[in-house]
């Protein structure tokens, strides 16, 4: 110790080292305390409020946002205080940017580009190859027709390289690939059923979807994107298919884990797993459609038939999404040397996806006919205000 400090001084340094000792050791020395501490939710408001989610954790990944054409008029203030990177919920995806074979419909995805480049926000794209919002005429031969794989390898080159080539330097990261594999608990199936496995008698489209998309664009960030990715099931098959891409040197860098959780799923482990399972094969991962209904309904149940009786945002269901955001959160803080983005899957809880699905999330059977279930799953309130899961993650 400084010798020339006043001797008061040095023994009330000595006293104050002795008591951190002692503190540290008592907290090593019963390991229940730390974590109890950290796992209690703190759903206190921090006295800052120009700060947002992306100051909040500029230190770990980019926090984004789905957004559409409306939302980045009508929630422009919150978006932009909130968030440093968006994706567009619909408005570049195959069927919507490139409905027939000589349009284009740039404007919507345009319109968010712009919005993105003039407040400093990153653009993740969404998507290059999906069943769902699919571009049906790709896969349609000139003769009415299924496609020849030919035929369908040009258009998708063709597209990838339009859209990619458009928005080159602007986008810094792509979903090549959405939903690529089964969902069921078969382990047997790898697979999902569509017409572009039929049409190419196996994964071959996955492959060439990615090499299109890094010859279009060799700066841009690849991703496959999935959903369910930490049932111990459709985990593995995920593992199994990103080893062979590795494998045969297809260039991917990352995985997009949707992250259409609830208030039940993932638990801890299950999420530890997946993710240590793809940091394990050297590539990045995403959150990218981050959010959390407090409708969980039972893995393979059948959607309802009839309107179900909504509960509301009750302090019971609330106090649980606050605990379940918290521990998701602690879980990602501890994987962001890995985890490059966290993307929620709309703005605000006034309006989400899930909410007309009557319950459930990704992969549960939807009614037949919409059913209007709200499903809270956001950070926003349906005011645009934070709620309390907000406070939640933010606080550590
Ligand atoms: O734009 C049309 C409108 O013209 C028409 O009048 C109206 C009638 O239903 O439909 C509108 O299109 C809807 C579109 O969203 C835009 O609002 C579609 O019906 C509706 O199916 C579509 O839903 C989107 C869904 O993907 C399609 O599968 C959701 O908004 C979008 O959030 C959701 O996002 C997906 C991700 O891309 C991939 N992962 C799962 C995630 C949730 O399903």
């Amino acid at each position: 110790m400084n010798k020339y400090l006043p001797k008061n001084y040095r023994k009330n340094i000595v006293f104050i080292a002795a008591v951190c000792a002692i503190v540290m050791c008592y907290m090593q020395c019963s390991p229940k305390l730390s974590p109890s501490i950290s796992s209690v939710p703190n759903t206190t408001p921090q006295a800052d409020l120009s700060k947002g989610l992306k100051d909040y954790f500029k230190d770990d990944f980019l926090v984004g946002v789905a957004v559409g054409s409306r939302s980045i008029r009508t929630d422009s203030a919150l978006i932009i205080k909130e968030f440093n990177s968006v994706t567009a919920e619909n408005d570049m995806k195959v069927g919507v940017i490139h409905p027939t074979e000589n349009t284009y419909n740039w404007k919507n995805a345009d319109d968010i580009v712009a919005f993105a480049e003039r407040h400093k926000i990153n653009i993740r794209g969404h998507n290059l190859l999906w069943h769902q919002q699919n571009a049906e005429w790709m896969l349609v031969g000139p003769d009415g027709k299924q496609a020849s794989k030919e035929l369908v390898l040009k258009r998708l080159k063709e597209h990838i390289f339009t859209v990619m080539n458009r928005y080159k330097g602007k986008i810094y990261c792509w979903d090549v690939v959405n939903e690529a594999i089964d969902d069921s608990q078969d382990p047997t199936v790898m697979y999902r059923k569509t017409k572009w496995l039929e049409i190419f008698n196996g994964p071959e489209f996955i492959d060439a979807a990615f090499r299109f998309a890094h010859e279009a664009d060799p700066k841009a960030k690849l991703y496959y994107n999935e959903f369910n990715s930490e049932r111990e099931v459709k985990r593995e098959k995920i593992f199994k298919l990103m080893k062979k891409l590795k494998a045969d040197g297809v260039p991917i860098d990352g995985v997009g884990f949707q992250a259409h959780w609830s208030l039940d799923y993932p638990t801890a482990t299950q999420l530890r797993t997946a993710l240590d399972q793809i940091v394990s094969l050297g590539l990045e991962v995403q959150i990218t459609e981050l959010d959390l209904t407090i409708h969980p309904r039972p893995l393979g149940a059948p959607a309802p038939t009839t309107p179900p009786v909504d509960p509301g945002y009750t302090p019971e269901l609330e106090a649980r999404q606050v605990a379940k955001y918290k521990e998701i959160f602690d879980i990602l803080r501890g994987y962001k040397k890995n985890i490059k983005a966290v993307t929620f899957w709309n703005v605000t809880d006034r309006g989400s996806w899930l909410d007309s699905r009557g319950g459930g999330s990704a992969g549960d059977a939807k009614p037949a006919t919409p059913m209007i279930l709200k499903a809270y799953p956001l950070l926003f309130d349906v005011n645009g205000q934070r709620k309390k899961a907000y406070w939640a993650v933010v606080n550590k």
